[in-house]
């Protein structure tokens, strides 16, 4: 059956969804407004699917959770209701529609409680077809203001790295673990890293980069479930949904600690070369 994208019903994104199916139904929901507001005005849906969207009532009466189960209760990791297609075919236009179209969807995200103290959602920003996908850990202070990764301190060393290695900042793609800023720059929980990382797997479906560079602990620990500290890890190829992966420190740290970017140079050196690329001639980090 067809469903038409109608008027707007905002209440189900005023009152916060209370559990994993009333999520994703809402996630569901705002995908169908987003394609409603990109001037699509039908959508192919099974009987039952467009009668549950269109009745909020659920089908199934969602499970009771236990009020002290899990401090985090309303962020389990988004459904994947609105998956873009993930093919290598995908062409550049396509790819930056549908990375548009997760920036939407996180721009209204809710589904971890960073979403209460964010002034603006990150989503991450560059090329749709990089070859290195840059991932670090979280916005701080002038990315929450100005909704862009890597824009304070720590972003301009990490433009001098993008650089250094023959590119310009817009030749990559510069994103991170969570898109939402964690209250005085902590680390984001495990929990807040799962709940945003299928946006981020999204991400990198659609950009197929072939070397995706993690920044610092966090990055690698949120990607590879690892306990084993970066300075173990760095400089040591390793493997994310089929792309090659080259940990190194975070620029963050390197501004603590100038020694490192030694190091961070060696692992940019490997990826150029991985890359097929000769390291412009020298303009040391
Ligand atoms: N540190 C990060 O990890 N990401 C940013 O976007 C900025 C600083
Ligand atoms: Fe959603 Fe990610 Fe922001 Fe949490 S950090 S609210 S999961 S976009």
């Amino acid at each position: 059956m067809i469903f038409a994208a109608g008027s707007s019903d905002n209440s189900a994104v005023q009152n916060e969804p209370s559990n994993l199916y009333d999520q994703t139904v809402e996630q569901i929901r705002q995908y169908v407004e987003y394609l409603r507001d990109e001037g699509t005005r039908e959508l192919e849906l099974d009987a039952e699917s467009a009668r549950r969207l269109l009745n909020k009532t659920p089908a199934v009466a969602p499970k009771p959770v236990p009020p002290s189960a899990k401090p985090m209760q309303t962020s389990p990791p988004p459904p994947r209701v609105a998956a873009p297609p993930a093919q290598p075919t995908i062409n550049a236009v396509e790819a930056e529609k549908a990375l548009r179209e997760v920036a939407k969807r996180v721009s209204v995200c809710t589904l971890c409680p960073l979403h209460q103290t964010r002034t603006k959602t990150v989503p991450g920003q560059g090329s749709s077809h990089p070859e290195i996908m840059f991932i670090g850990e979280g916005p701080g202070a002038d990315e929450d203001q100005q909704g862009l990764a890597f824009v304070g301190k720590a972003g301009q060393l990490l433009t001098k790295i993008v650089e250094a290695m023959g590119f310009k900042r817009d030749e990559v793609f510069i994103g991170n673990i969570v898109k939402c800023r964690p209250p005085d720059n902590r680390v984001p929980l495990p929990d807040e890293m799962t709940a945003c990382l299928p946006y981020l797997k999204e991400q990198i479906a659609l950009l197929q980069p072939k070397v995706i560079v993690a920044l610092g602990a966090t990055a690698v620990k949120g990607l590879l479930n690892t306990q084993t500290g970066i300075t173990k890890l760095r400089g040591q190829w390793m493997s994310y949904q089929g792309i090659d992966l080259m940990p190194t420190y975070h620029p963050a740290y390197l501004l603590r600690n100038p020694d490192g970017k030694r190091d961070v140079w060696e692992d940019m050196k490997a990826v150029l070369e991985h890359l097929g690329r000769t390291p412009p001639p020298v303009k040391k980090q």
